[in-house]
């Protein structure tokens, strides 16, 4: 039998050692091309599978990317793999977001008053694509970057998010029903 990630592309020229530099409580984020700068995030969560995770976080970071949201680059949908690990993942594939300092960071940081200049940014960004149709959700620190010398802020992690044309029927991903050894 054919599934849909038999079609999905292999990502070209993946590094052969690639670094882990986030891990969140649905995926874990690897460096993939550290020449052109790219990440992908891997799904732990098999609800929706990963793939369908994969699909919906693209395209909500593309719709955002395309309507000037301060976000990550998206590059796409590709298949990743790992020298440890025998199977291959579906995985969203970004810019890395280097330099800054996380949000939840910044909170902890005796600097009220620029963790007060993050959080406008921040929250003006979530409005800005609220009047475009999208639904923010799970816009809090540890989902953002703050780059003090540009006076910028950079909203990642779309899972849980809804682009204006998501179906409504779209589930919100469950927690990990299984954690993948990586
Ligand atoms: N484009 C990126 N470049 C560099 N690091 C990234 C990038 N995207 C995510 N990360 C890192 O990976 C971590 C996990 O990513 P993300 O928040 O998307 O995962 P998650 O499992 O959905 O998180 P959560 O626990 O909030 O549900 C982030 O906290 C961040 O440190
Ligand atoms: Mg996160």
């Amino acid at each position: 039998m054919t599934t849909l990630e038999d079609h999905l592309p292999r990502f070209p020229k993946q590094d052969l050692f690639s670094r882990r530099v986030g891990k969140g409580h649905q995926g874990k984020v690897f460096v993939v091309s550290r020449k052109r700068n790219l990440v992908a995030k891997v799904y732990s969560s098999y609800y929706p599978n990963a793939l369908e995770l994969a699909q919906h976080e693209y395209h909500v970071a593309d719709c955002l990317y395309r309507n000037g949201i301060s976000v990550p680059r998206p590059e796409g949908v590709f298949e990743v793999s790992f020298p440890w690990r025998l199977r291959r993942h579906p995985a969203f594939v970004m810019e890395q977001i280097c330099g800054g300092i996380c949000m939840n960071k910044l909170c902890g940081l005796d600097n009220r008053e620029e963790y007060n200049f993050a959080r406008k940014l921040q929250e003006e960004e979530a409005e800005k694509a609220e009047r475009l149709g999208f639904i923010a959700e799970d816009v809090v620190d540890r989902n953002c970057i703050y780059f003090p010398r540009e006076k910028k802020v950079l909203l990642y992690d779309f899972l849980m998010w809804r682009a204006p044309d998501t179906p409504p029927d779209w589930k919100t991903p469950s927690l990990p029903l299984h954690l993948l050894w990586l």
